[in-house]
Formats: structure tokens, C-alpha cells, sequence
């Protein structure tokens, strides 16, 4: 007993040790890591938030419970790829700006965390017409950061 319950210790000390670095971020071994992670996550927000875009357009029925529910699941995406905008993760397709101008990356990013924000909170009161005006600010708010900050293919 005595003998465990010292192990079960160590063990303790050595996660709490490493708490702060294992679980505060992801970590990348490489740029190249980084990349993929940010692409993968923005693929992902992207689906989600395209998913939407036919019930917005008036092409399929809105259901207020449904996007309510899936706006959570894309606010929770939303918060994802900018992790992988990693210092020195220069790469992909994001331009050497949204490093060289970080403030201007980081003013872009805010302004897609608030309209984001504010189409969540609408999500929740259940009106069509004020929940696509939402939805068009955050479209608008991911186009302005592209035309900045993502390479033109
Ligand atoms: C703050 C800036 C910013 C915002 C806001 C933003 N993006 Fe992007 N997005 C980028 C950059 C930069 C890239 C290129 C990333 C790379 O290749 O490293 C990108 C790439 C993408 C990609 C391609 C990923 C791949 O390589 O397959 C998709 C899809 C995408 N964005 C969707 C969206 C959608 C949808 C929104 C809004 C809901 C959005 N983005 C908002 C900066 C932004």
C-alpha cells in the first residue's frame, strides 16, 4: 500500500511538472507539422461552415434547434487553426504576411472571433433573417483575412 501510494506520488509530481507545457497547446515537432495542422483545422471549419451556407441561401429548410447545434460545433472549430499559425510556421499557403504584420493578422482574427461570436449568440435566439446576417459577417470576415493574408491560387 505504502509502497503505491508513493509511486502514485511521483507520478503526480512528474504530470504536474508537465502540466502547463503537455496540455496549454498543441505542439509541433516542425514547420511542417504546423502546416498540416492549421490546414487540416481550417478544412474542418471550413466544411462546417459551408454546411450551413444551403439552409442561409433559402435552399433547404431552416430547423432553428439543428443550426443552433451546429453553430456550437463551428464555434468550437473556429477556435482551432490559429494555433498552427505557429512563430516562424511560414509556409503553406499563408502569405510571409501574416508574420512580417502580425498586428493586422491578429485585428483580421478579431474580427472573425467577433462576428463568430455574435452569430453563436444569435444561433441561440432562433430568428432566420438576423442569423443569416450573421452568417454573411463571419463569410465576410474569412474572405477579408484571405485576401490579405492567404496566397492567391
Ligand atoms: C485570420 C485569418 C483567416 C480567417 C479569419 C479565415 N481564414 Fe481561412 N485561411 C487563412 C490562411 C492564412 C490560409 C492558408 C493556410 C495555409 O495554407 O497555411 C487559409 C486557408 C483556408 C482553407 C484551405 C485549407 C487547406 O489548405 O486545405 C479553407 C478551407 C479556409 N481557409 C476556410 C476558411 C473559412 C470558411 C473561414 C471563415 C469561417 C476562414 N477560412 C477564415 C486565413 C484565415
Amino acid at each position: 500500500m505504502i509502497r503505491s501510494a508513493r509511486v502514485l506520488t511521483a507520478c503526480t509530481l512528474a504530470l504536474a511538472a508537465a502540466a502547463p507545457i503537455a496540455f496549454a497547446e498543441p505542439q509541433f515537432d516542425n514547420t511542417q507539422e504546423a502546416v498540416a495542422y492549421r490546414q487540416a483545422a481550417l478544412r474542418l471549419m471550413g466544411a462546417h461552415f459551408n454546411g450551413l451556407a444551403p439552409v442561409m441561401r433559402g435552399r433547404a429548410t431552416f430547423d432553428a434547434a439543428a443550426v443552433q447545434q451546429e453553430v456550437a460545433v463551428l464555434r468550437t472549430l473556429a477556435t482551432l487553426p490559429w494555433r498552427g499559425f505557429a512563430d516562424g510556421a511560414e509556409g503553406g499557403n499563408a502569405q510571409p504576411a501574416v508574420w512580417k504584420d502580425s498586428a493586422r493578422f491578429e485585428a483580421a482574427l478579431k474580427n472573425f472571433q467577433q462576428s463568430m461570436g455574435r452569430l453563436s449568440q444569435v444561433a441561440g435566439e432562433g430568428d432566420f433573417d438576423t442569423i443569416r446576417a450573421a452568417y454573411g459577417d463571419v463569410a465576410a470576415s474569412c474572405k477579408a483575412c484571405h485576401q490579405d493574408f492567404r496566397q492567391r491560387r
